[in-house]
Parts: structure tokens; C-alpha cells; sequence
């Protein structure tokens, strides 16, 4: 049973940190083998070139695919479970993250025709977890429609069909650390046994 993190944060001073730091030592707990995608330690590129464009944009599947993203190609395919761990900025993960998806999610790859003689389509994981922290609570977040609209971008599409299994978990509250730090603990610590089952 093998997870990949894929942690979206500059700051290793950061609640989202803190976070990821609980995530590792609940899945050694359960003995989860796991690996981490830092995307900013990484520094991933995010901005998709004209080149790329071309390949994305106009379903040109005869255009190679970059190094990188082929490398992120290979994580997806050696794991069980994605989780995506990342803050909420302005409604939505930060840029990062979403330039991952813009490059990573290749036509042919993730989405679209498949061309014969290019590449496999993505395998069907058996279960993508998204966290994010959040400034407002989580009751404000649904009241205005935000956490309910960042569940449909995220789960729905860019999770879609590409997970048996997917969940969202919004740790918000954030502004008043040490009120949700604890709730949001219990929830961190329950995650190793969800993903046995979902994986098993
Ligand atoms: C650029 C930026 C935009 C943000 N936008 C939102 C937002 O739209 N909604 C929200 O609840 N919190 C928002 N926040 C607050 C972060 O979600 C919060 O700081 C984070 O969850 C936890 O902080 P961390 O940066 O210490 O990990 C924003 C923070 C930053 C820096």
C-alpha cells in the first residue's frame, strides 16, 4: 500500500507544515509506506509553456510530454492513494498546485483520447484524500457556498473519475489556532486507518 503526499506550502513555519508533520508520524504509526511531493521544495514549474500549449490545448498527443511531468506521471502510477495537502488561498489551492494539474493532467494521460503509440492512460487509484487548511471555519465556508464550490472543482473534477475513493477534509479555523488545533488532530490521526480500508 503505497501514499503519495503531494504538500503545497513555501513555509516550513506554517500551520500547514505542522500539519504534514502529523500526517507523516500517523502513517508510520500505522506502518503506511508513503512518499512526499514538495512542490515548492521541488521547485516545480507551473507555468505551462506555448510548446505545451500546443500539445494541451489543441489535444496534440504526438507532442512529447516534458521530463518532469513524466516523473510525476511515474509517482502517480506507484501509488495507492493521492492525498493532496495544501492551504486555502482565495477559494482554491495556491497556483502551485493548480499548475500541477494544468501540466501534470496530460491529455491522453489523464483525460482524453488515448494515441497508440504514446502513453497509458492514468491508472484508477484506489483513493484520493484532499486536506486544506482555512482561515474561516468551516460553517462560514458553507454558508457561502465556498466549501461546497471547492468540493466540486476539487473532488468532482480534478479528482473525477480517477479515484475509487475520494474525500475532502476542510481544517479550517485556522485564525484561531489553538481552538481547532486539536479537533483537527483527531481528524489527522484517523487518516492511516482510512486508508487501510479503502486501499486493503
Ligand atoms: C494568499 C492567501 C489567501 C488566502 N485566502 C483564503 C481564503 O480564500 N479563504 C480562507 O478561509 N482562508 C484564506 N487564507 C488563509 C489561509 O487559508 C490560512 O492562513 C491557512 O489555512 C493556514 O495557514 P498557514 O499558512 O500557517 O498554513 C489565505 C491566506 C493567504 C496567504
Amino acid at each position: 500500500m503505497k501514499v503519495r503526499i503531494i504538500y503545497c506550502h513555501p513555509s516550513k513555519e506554517s500551520y500547514t507544515y505542522e500539519i504534514l508533520k502529523q500526517l507523516k508520524s500517523n502513517l508510520k504509526k500505522e506502518k503506511l509506506e508513503y512518499e512526499i511531493s514538495d512542490l515548492y521544495a521541488m521547485d516545480f514549474k507551473t507555468d505551462m509553456t506555448e510548446e505545451e500549449y500546443k500539445r494541451e490545448g489543441l489535444a496534440n498527443t504526438n507532442l512529447p510530454i516534458p521530463n518532469d511531468v513524466k516523473d510525476e506521471h511515474r509517482k502517480i502510477e506507484k501509488a495507492d492513494c493521492l492525498i493532496f495537502l495544501y492551504p486555502v488561498w482565495w477559494s482554491d489551492c495556491p497556483s502551485k498546485l493548480k499548475g500541477w494539474f494544468d501540466r501534470v493532467y496530460s491529455v491522453g494521460y489523464a483525460y482524453g483520447h488515448k494515441d497508440s503509440n504514446q502513453i497509458n492512460k492514468m491508472k484508477i487509484l484506489k483513493y484520493g484524500l484532499v486536506i486544506c487548511t482555512a482561515g474561516h471555519p468551516n460553517k462560514f465556508l458553507q454558508e457561502i457556498g465556498i466549501a461546497e464550490s471547492m468540493r466540486n472543482v476539487m473532488i468532482d473534477d480534478r479528482l473525477g473519475q480517477r479515484f475509487e475513493n475520494k474525500e475532502m477534509v476542510i481544517l479550517g479555523g485556522t485564525l484561531d489556532k489553538e481552538k481547532v488545533r486539536p479537533v483537527h488532530s483527531e481528524i489527522i490521526n484517523s487518516i492511516g486507518e482510512k486508508i487501510k480500508e479503502y486501499c486493503a
